[in-house]
């Protein structure tokens, strides 16, 4: 309930001073010269902490050298997983106040924007800028909506990464990272009974989603988590049951959750040698990099227990609203976004790889290269934290039963919640 009126009270606000931050803002009355009608252009996004901000800046170099005229207006709000922004950008888009651009997850997600009447479909966009052939079809499925495409994809993350520190798990006995949800149990009590260390860092309430839906992969494997998104999935049955239980069993291993500390400092643990796991998208390693921390020796990676072999994925992309007040320059913040050039600006440093099929693999090192390769090779399995299955009302749904669940841990009326959330939210 804190953090329902919390959030809310963040959204109000920020929502309040972007639009008193408009009101001066003038009208658009072209620029310098070098694209007609374009004089500033407002972008919305979450990316304002670790690892985050730094992506967005090396994309919005690349387009400022590009438009000298235009200024870019960074409307970023802080809240990992867009937790705070889109709240804002709801009642933005509410009182037809739209950003220029927004992120907006392919999927589920921006279906819901779409099927509003929010956005502008992108059709002449993708055919001027030979954009039809260079990202993956069943990317390009996600971001099209009755014949009709509508957003501009940055990159393609991964969920269900493990992060952990290969010192905490030696002074555990640990030889290497468990591969199974239940060997992962078991992990977790050694390094609790063996040091001193935290087993699992967790860190604001989304993160446990995060950390829900890498479990519920984990024990249903990729058909039987790919199935629960489908209109009519049985939410009831004893498998689910079994991953409620591991979840629970594994929430007894992990800090106590804190509002304010995000994802960044959760992941932070691992490299500092102060927890065991993370499990965290890989955004993380973006993070790390910015940190200077060394791969291999500060930390390692692999995939959740249980899902190797699969890629639970989401992909960022940016939209054009209708009633965009920057049209023309928003557009070329959609170009800079589809390019090669500011995609392989971006990625590396975002802990992503490219939604282009077309791009420097050379700039992609370390956890990227593995990355790219694990993409090439895996399943797919759609993130519904992170936008790609489930719609926004049933992710705000299944929310409210995560949170009640991390005071009750009653399995029971867990599942009974996600019950009703799939009857009344899915398709
Ligand atoms: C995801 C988003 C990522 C990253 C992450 C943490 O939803 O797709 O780009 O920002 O949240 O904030």
């Amino acid at each position: 309930m804190q953090r329902m009126r919390w959030r809310a009270a963040m959204a109000l606000l920020a929502a309040g001073s972007l639009v008193l931050a408009g009101c001066g803002g003038g009208d658009n009355q072209g620029g310098g010269g070098g694209t007609p009608g374009a004089s500033k252009v407002e972008v919305f996004s979450w990316w304002t902490g670790g690892g985050e901000a730094k992506g967005l800046e090396a994309m919005v170099a690349d387009f400022k050298a590009k438009h000298p005229e235009i200024q870019f207006v960074n409307a970023a709000v802080a809240g990992g997983s867009g937790t705070n922004a889109k709240a804002v950008l709801a009642s933005r888009l509410q009182a037809n106040q739209p950003p220029d651009s927004f992120q907006g997850h392919a999927g589920a997600e921006l279906q819901d924007y779409i099927k509003a009447g929010q956005l502008e479909e992108l059709d002449s966009f993708y055919d001027e800028n030979q954009l039809r052939s260079v990202f993956p079809q069943q990317l390009v499925d996600q971001i099209t909506f009755e014949g009709h495409v509508y957003s501009v994809p940055v990159n393609i993350h991964r969920s269900n990464v493990l992060w952990f520190s290969p010192q905490v798990l030696a002074e555990a006995g640990l030889s290497g990272p468990p591969t199974t949800v239940a060997e992962f149990i078991s992990a977790l009590k050694q390094v609790k009974q063996k040091t001193k260390k935290i087993p699992l860092s967790l860190g604001a309430q989304w993160t446990a989603d995060h950390l829900f839906e890498n479990v519920l992969l984990g024990d249903l494997g990729a058909d039987g988590y790919n199935a629960l998104w489908k209109p009519g999935a049985d939410w009831s049955g004893a498998p689910v049951t079994k991953a409620l239980q591991d979840f629970a069993e594994i929430l007894t291993y992990t800090t106590t959750e804190a509002a304010s500390t995000d994802w960044q400092l959760a992941a932070k643990n691992v490299v500092d040698g102060k927890a065991a796991f993370n499990i965290m998208g890989d955004w993380a390693a973006g993070y790390f990099k910015e940190l200077k921390k060394t791969p291999d020796k500060d930390y390692k990676y692999a995939a959740a227990p249980g899902t190797d072999g699969v890629y639970l994925w989401l992909s960022d992309s940016f939209t054009l609203p209708k009633n965009a007040k920057d049209r023309p320059a928003a557009l070329e913040w959609l170009k800079e976004c589809a390019s090669k050039q500011g995609q392989d600006l971006f990625n590396p440093q975002k802990g992503s790889i490219p939604a282009r099929t077309d791009a420097d693999t050379s700039l992609y090192k370390d956890y990227l290269a593995w990355a790219l390769q694990q993409w090439k090779s895996s399943k797919l399995a759609g993130s519904f934290w992170h936008g790609v299955t489930a719609n926004n009302q049933w992710h705000t749904d299944i929310d409210t039963a995560v949170g009640l669940f991390l005071n009750s841990r009653d399995v029971g009326k867990f599942q009974s919640a996600l019950v009703e959330a799939a009857k009344n939210d899915a398709g």
